[in-house]
Order: structure tokens, then C-alpha cells, then sequence
């Protein structure tokens, strides 16, 4: 049977304190929306629809970047859940299947959780809720179970007795219903209650009433953490992290302490990789087997092949390129360079916006200069290339293949192949100087003291 997502995004988020739309905050580095629709995508859903209010260009730009004007649903003025679901109605006609109902602030829902929802409405389910046990359940609605696990209703916080506030069983808002279903009973459902707003979760007695059957399918808690607050936010932060640490340590990689290492969504390291501590992963890093990460490193956007050795204190940024057996130092910043196997940099350089040919060792202090104010520029190095300490390479530059660099040197023109260029003042040599210098002066200084 087809499969179809309602992500609900209308909110307003006013306790995040934000000027950004709550979900377009990150975890692990990827906005919240983005998890839901990843989810989505990854339950083969065939239509994934965004339910978004008026409040946001920017969540709006979002939702168009992703699913197109046919994916989105717009909620205006937002009045419950229900009312959001119904507001997909349209954009879902001629649709017939199972739709899950998500939230865009619940960024961790696993698969298997939603997986579990879709599977009861084949075993012969009608509705399907994901329910937790809360360990404060406070403002969360409540699984009104009978003795079978039955799903009876769910009653709001705000119009529960205090028979029904005992109960800890919550609902996680996510919800697995046949779109038919669906839509019929959201039409029925009224704004009498406590918040006078349209609630999804009156579609579980008025099924029932009907008829219709309705099962609680438990998942944890950590599943359905919601973000509310930049509080909540650090917390989905904590939890993100510490799986993504053991999901990692499980396939292969050492941490010495991981506590202080920090991945993001889509950080891929091999095997035998070891990272010591406080190194931090931004989007889009891919690590092969047996690479060594000392402490202190921050990467993002770039890729290491195996063997190379990073840090400690070094920085990869966007398009840094590592081919095998690398070495980058400390205090060495890379960005936007391939740096081709066996090249070396081991200490004090900036590497932008070039090509570092094989075995090519890079001096302390080695500068790339990129930028003239306006335009970038390359700074392509062939094999074997020796960069003496302390040299500027003034883009656009060549070095050809086994060209010398003298340390010191300011580089403005290309090099030739087995070359040695020299860009610096000539050195002089003055024998005596330095001691008449000093018997001078120290006359000098006699003289006035007396
Ligand atoms: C809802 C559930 C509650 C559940 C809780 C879990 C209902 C009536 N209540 O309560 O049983 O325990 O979530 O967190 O469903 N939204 C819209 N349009 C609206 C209202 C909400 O798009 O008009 C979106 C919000 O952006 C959010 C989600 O729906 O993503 C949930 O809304 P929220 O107001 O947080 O619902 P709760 O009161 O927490
Ligand atoms: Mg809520």
C-alpha cells in the first residue's frame, strides 16, 4: 500500500525566543524540517507533504526547495493539529494509502518507531498512535488503553480528569491512519474542548465509535523528543550525539574520549579510525579506514583517505581533499585544496584554493595567498615540490614538479620543473661588524653617563 507523510510545521515556536522559524534550527547540524523529510524519504513515502502557517519566507523557501508548491499546505490561521492534517486534505487528493502524521520538531524519530505504526494498520489496525511513557507527563496528551491495549481515546492535559492526568502512557503525536479514514473522520471532529482548538487526536474515540480499530504501538522517549525550547534543543543536541558516538564505535572507531568528539548527521568514518579528544565534525566529512585524528581538530566539508594523520590542531574546511597517507599538522587550515597522497603540511599554514601534488612538503609557515580583494585564485603545486619555510605564494602560481622553494620566499611567478626560486633579499655578509657595533655603542653610552 502507498505511503504518504503529513509533517506538521505550523507553529509558531515562540519559546524557542528566535527570530528563525523553530524548524529551521539544527541538530547534528541539519534542521529540524530536514529530519522529518529524511524520515519521510526514508519510509518510501510517495508524497511527503509540509504543513507551514504565513509566519515564515524562510520556512516557506524551505518547504519550496524541498517538496515543491505541490507539497506544501498551508495552514492559516492555525487551529490544532486536526486542522493542520485537514489542511493537507487538498494537496493529498486522489491519494490512497496509509498516511503518518509527523512533527517537524521531533527530530529523532527512529525508522523502526514509524515502521512499527504503519505494521499494526496491516495487521488489521485502523489508527495507529505512537505512545511513550512519560516520565513527566504533564502537558502531553494521554493513551486511554483497555485491559486488551486497546486503544480507547485520547484525552488532552487541559480536559483530562485527574484519573486520566495518572495515567503516564503519552502520545508522541505521531499517527498512522488509511488517508480515507482520515479525512472522514477529521470532518467530524469539533472544537469543543479545553483549548478550543481542532484536535487530531479526537479521530481515536470518533473511530471507535464507528466502529473502527485503534492500537497504541509503545516506543521510548528519546524517540519522540520534542523541540520546544533551546533547552529541548540541546537536549536532542545530547541525544543526537551520543547515539551517532555509538553507532560509530560499534563500526570500528576509536575515541579516546567521545564525550568531547561532536559528529553530525552525516559523518561517515571507517574502520580503525582513532580520534582523540575534542574534535568537532561539521556537515559533510567522510573519513577512510585508519586515519588518525589528534586532539583539537575541527573539519567539516572535506574528505580524508586512509592513513593520513590529522592534527593536532588542525582545520579541514569545505573542499579540503586528502588523498592517502597525508599528514596536516598543527596550526595548518586547509580549504578548498587537493592535497594528492603522501603530501605533507605539518605545521603553521594556510593551504586555500589549490593543488598540492604528491609527496609535496609544505614548510612551516607556508601561506597560499588566494585573495586579492576581490577574486580567488589558484596555487597549483606539482609532485616532489619543497616549500621552504616562512614562503608566501602569491596567486595565480604554478610550482612545476620537483621544483625548490628558499625559505622566506615571496613567490610571484611560476616555477619551473626541477627549479629553484628564490624570492627574498640577497644576504650580505660584513666581518667584524657586529663587534664594532658594540664598541661604539658602548662608548657612546660612557660618554653620556659621565
Ligand atoms: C500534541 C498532541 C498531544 C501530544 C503532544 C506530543 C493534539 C491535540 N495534541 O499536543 O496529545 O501528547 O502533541 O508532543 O494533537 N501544529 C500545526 N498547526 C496547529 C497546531 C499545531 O501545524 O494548528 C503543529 C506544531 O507546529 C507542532 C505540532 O503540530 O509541530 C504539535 O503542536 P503542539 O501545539 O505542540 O501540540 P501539543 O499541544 O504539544
Ligand atoms: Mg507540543
Amino acid at each position: 500500500m502507498q505511503r504518504a507523510a503529513v509533517i506538521l510545521a505550523a507553529g509558531k515556536g515562540t519559546r524557542m525566543q528566535s527570530e528563525t522559524t523553530k524548524v529551521l534550527h539544527k541538530v547534528g547540524g541539519r534542521m529540524m524540517v530536514d529530519w522529518s523529510l529524511n524520515l519521510a524519504d526514508q519510509l518510501k513515502c510517495q508524497k511527503r507533504i509540509l504543513v507551514i502557517g504565513t509566519h515564515s519566507d524562510d520556512l516557506r523557501q524551505v518547504a519550496m526547495d524541498r517538496v515543491g508548491e505541490a507539497g506544501i499546505a498551508v495552514q492559516d490561521p492555525p487551529m490544532g493539529t486536526g486542522h493542520a492534517v485537514q489542511c493537507a486534505e487538498s494537496v493529498l487528493r486522489g491519494f490512497e494509502g496509509m498516511v503518518v502524521i509527523l512533527y517537524a520538531d521531533t527530530p529523532l524519530l527512529p525508522v523502526s518507531a514509524v515502521e512499527a505504526a504503519f505494521e499494526a494498520l496491516e495487521q488489521g489496525g485502523d489508527i495507529s498512535v505512537l505512545g511513550f511513557d512519560a516520565n513527566e507527563p504533564g502537558g502531553y496528551g494521554r493513551l486511554i488503553c483497555n485491559d486488551d491495549g486497546e486503544l480507547l481515546e485520547i484525552v488532552e492535559a487541559k480536559d483530562a480528569s485527574s484519573e486520566q492526568l495518572a495515567v503516564s502512557f503519552c502520545n508522541s503525536g505521531v499517527m498512522a491512519v488509511r488517508s480515507k479514514e482520515l479525512f472522514e473522520l477529521l470532518g467530524k471532529v469539533t472544537n469543543a474542548n479545553a483549548k478550543g482548538e481542532y484536535y487530531l487526536t479526537d479521530i481515536v474515540a470518533l473511530g471507535r465509535e464507528r466502529g473502527l480499530k485503534a492500537v497504541a504501538v509503545k516506543c521510548s522517549e528519546e524517540d519522540v523528543l520534542g523541540v520546544n525550547s533551546r533547552v529541548q534543543l540541546a537536549e536532542a543536541e545530547q541525544v543526537f550525539q551520543s547515539q551517532k558516538r555509538k553507532a560509530l564505535m560499534e563500526s570500528g572507531v576509536t575515541m579516546t574520549d567521545p564525550e568531547t568528539v561532536y559528529f553530525s548527521f552525516d559523518t561517515e568514518i571507517g574502520r580503525d579510525v582513532s580520534i582523540e579528544p575534542n574534535v568537532v565534525f561539521g556537515p559533510g566529512v567522510s573519513v577512510e579506514e585508519g586515519v588518525e585524528i589528534r586532539a583539537f581538530c575541527h573539519l567539516e566539508g572535506c574528505r580524508i583517505s586512509s592513513g593520513s594523520q590529522i592534527g593536532p590542531f588542525a582545520r579541514l574546511r569545505r573542499g579540503a581533499d586528502l588523498g592517502k597517507g597525508v599528514r596536516v599538522g598543527n596550526f595548518v587550515e586547509v580549504k578548498n585544496t587537493r592535497m594528492d597522497d603522501g603530501a605533507k603540511a605539518n605545521h603553521l599554514a594556510y593551504l586555500g584554493d589549490g593543488k598540492v601534488g604528491a609527496r609535496s612538503n609544505i614548510g612551516a609557515g607556508t601561506i597560499f595567498c588566494n585573495y586579492d580583494g576581490y577574486f580567488k585564485h589558484a596555487t597549483v603545486l606539482g609532485e616532489d615540490v619543497f616549500v621552504g619555510s616562512n614562503s608566501a605564494l602569491v596567486a595565480p602560481l604554478t610550482l612545476g614538479d620537483s621544483s625548490f622553494i628558499g625559505s622566506g620566499s615571496v613567490i610571484t611567478d611560476d616555477v619551473p620543473e626541477h627549479a629553484l626560486a628564490l624570492g627574498r633579499g640577497k644576504q650580505h655578509i660584513i666581518d667584524g661588524w657586529a663587534s664594532a657595533y658594540h664598541a661604539d655603542m658602548k662608548q657612546k653610552k660612557q660618554n653620556q653617563d659621565k
